[in-house]
């Protein structure tokens, strides 16, 4: 019931009936929309449910958040309870374009079809404007034309990436869904988006809940007797955008479970310093923790967690827990024990991923190690496996004798250190990459090329260099044990950096880290 209270809390920001946008389609969007980004199983059906009943018409999720069944169940409960009819109701999902094509775009709109049990859906969008969108896009036209789909659009899209594909466009993008909230009004894309007919969904209208707390809103909020949290979304209602809750993106890894592309480090931090980092971390949003045996603070990281937890941040499932094997003078069964040992020092039944921290000289000795980790993932203790420090000779030879493949390796990463070889090696093996040590353990921040990007976005180099690696298709892990550089850190999908700011920063001068991580 709490839930409910919140949605109809959030949802009084509008009038009785809530005011829609009217699409280039001839199509109505209705203003506010519950957004279930990271919301799973049960709880997605639950939340889905609650909200039809105070009143939302418009639901927005997506093929990678892995809830569409559920969100369908939700919705399906309510129809048949007489709550609404499925006319009634705006549904929005999402393709995601990473090594998609036209057919395959059209065959996971059926599966969106499928698992949400309807015969049409209101809005498909081109989730992320990554690999080769465009023709991902041309899949979403083909859904149009066979009448699967109502409306077609795009999300995070910026004005370049929206004249790319309006190129090859037949039928013409009717929402571009991006990132807005007050202290980032994206007015540039608002703009050339509305100028061209194409209306406007701004996702994280809270600003990852860091608004709550804003003095002008919650001064204008007392005028109104309403929350600052209302006084955000009316303020998007009045510019005529639509408004639904935050998102950061996920990878999808090769076993299928989704991994947030943006977790904390805690590489060189022990004790009560990383158990306040990681909770304060959890605070600020992140839901992905990076750990290792070798760091030797799987207790005061799993102690920041369950802070987290007791606080009512998080759940366990919320949260996506990857550490690592130290492999030297280890073998399967030993290495199965320090993986058993690691789920007891962070107290949960099981982590997201685990990783073999470093390949071992003898490929036989990788292998029989690596075994190990395949028996913890037999019996479930760990959802994925991986590798850290391989090179692709090492993945090649592992790959001889693994029987699980391994879902990411961890490689250090940083602007200086594009390590390019690698990550095309994984890319094309579909096998998820994570940056480690992404600022280069703090040594890159003067970097004139991030400063010079950051300047003009607003945002320090730290950023820039997160957000490179994010826009490359890559997850990264910034350590701080810093309140002010956590938050800071994870404040960056409120901007985009351009082709040739990419390109700038892939051609700063390689290597300046001691060769044996080349
Ligand atoms: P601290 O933990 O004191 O905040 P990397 O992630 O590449 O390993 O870099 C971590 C180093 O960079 C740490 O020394 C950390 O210090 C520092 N650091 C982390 N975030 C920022 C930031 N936003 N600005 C400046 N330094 C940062």
């Amino acid at each position: 019931m709490k839930v409910a209270v919140i949605l109809a809390l959030t949802l009084a920001v509008v009038s009785a009936k809530t005011p829609a946008i009217k699409l280039n389609t001839g199509y109505e969007m209705p203003q506010i929309g519950i957004g279930t980004w990271q919301v799973k199983g049960a709880q997605a059906t639950q939340e889905v449910k609650d909200a039809l009943e105070v009143g939302y018409r418009h639901v927005d999720t997506a093929e990678i958040y892995a809830n569409e069944k559920e969100v369908g169940a939700g919705i399906h409960a309510q129809i048949n309870a007489g709550i609404l009819k499925r006319e009634d109701l705006f549904i929005t999902t999402k393709v995601w374009p990473d090594g998609s094509n036209r057919q395959k775009a059209l065959q996971t709109i059926h599966n969106s079809l499928k698992s949400l049990n309807v015969t049409y859906l209101d809005l498909v969008l081109v989730h992320f404007p990554h690999d080769n969108y465009a023709e991902t896009y041309k899949g979403l036209e083909d859904a149009f034309n066979q009448k699967l789909v109502r409306s077609i659009g795009i999300s995070n899209f910026d004005r370049a990436q929206i004249d790319h594909v309006l190129k090859t466009a037949k039928v013409k993008p009717a929402v571009n869904q991006i990132n807005i909230h007050p202290k980032n009004n994206h007015d540039d894309t608002v703009n050339y988006s509305k100028q061209l007919g194409i209306a406007v969904t701004g996702y994280s209208p809270l600003g990852t809940g860091g608004l709550v707390k804003d003095p002008t809103l919650v001064a204008i909020g007392k005028k109104h007797n309403k929350s600052a949290a209302q006084v955000a979304l009316r303020w998007q209602i009045e510019r005529h955008l639509i408004t639904i809750p935050k998102n950061v993106p996920l990878i999808r890894l090769n076993t299928g479970k989704e991994m947030p592309a943006l977790g904390l480090g805690t590489w060189q931090t022990e004790g009560p310093e990383v158990t306040n980092a990681v909770r304060e971390a959890l605070e600020a949003g992140y839901r992905h923790i990076d750990t290792a045996w070798f760091y030797h603070n799987e207790g005061a990281v799993g102690k920041g967690i369950q802070q987290a937890i007791d606080k009512g941040v998080v759940t366990r499932d919320d949260i996506f827990i990857t550490t690592k094997v130290w492999p030297r003078n280890m073998n399967r069964q030993t290495a199965f024990g320090i993986i058993k040992n690691s789920l007891k020092e962070l107290n949960t039944s099981y982590v997201d991923l685990v990783l073999m921290h470093w390949p071992l000289r003898r490929a036989r000795a990788t292998a029989d190690v690596y075994r190990g980790l395949e028996d913890a993932y037999n019996k479930q203790m760990v959802r994925s496996l991986g590798v850290s420090n391989f090179k692709p000779a090492e993945i090649e030879t592992l790959m001889q004798t693994a029987k699980v493949k391994p879902s990411n390796n961890q490689i250090r990463i940083h602007p200086g250190f594009n390590q390019d070889n690698t990550v095309d090696y994984c890319k094309k093996h579909n096998i998820s990459i994570t940056g480690y040590s992404p600022l280069g353990t703090g040594t890159i921040l003067d970097e004139p090329a991030l400063v010079k990007i950051g300047k003009k976005y607003g945002k320090s180099p730290a950023q820039v260099a997160i957000r490179w690696q994010i826009q490359r298709g890559l997850i990264v892990i910034p350590k701080s044990t810093h309140k002010k550089r956590i938050v800071e850190n994870f404040n960056v999908f409120d901007f985009q950096l351009t082709d040739k700011d990419m390109l700038e920063i892939n051609s700063i001068k390689q290597n300046r880290i001691p060769d044996f991580w080349g």
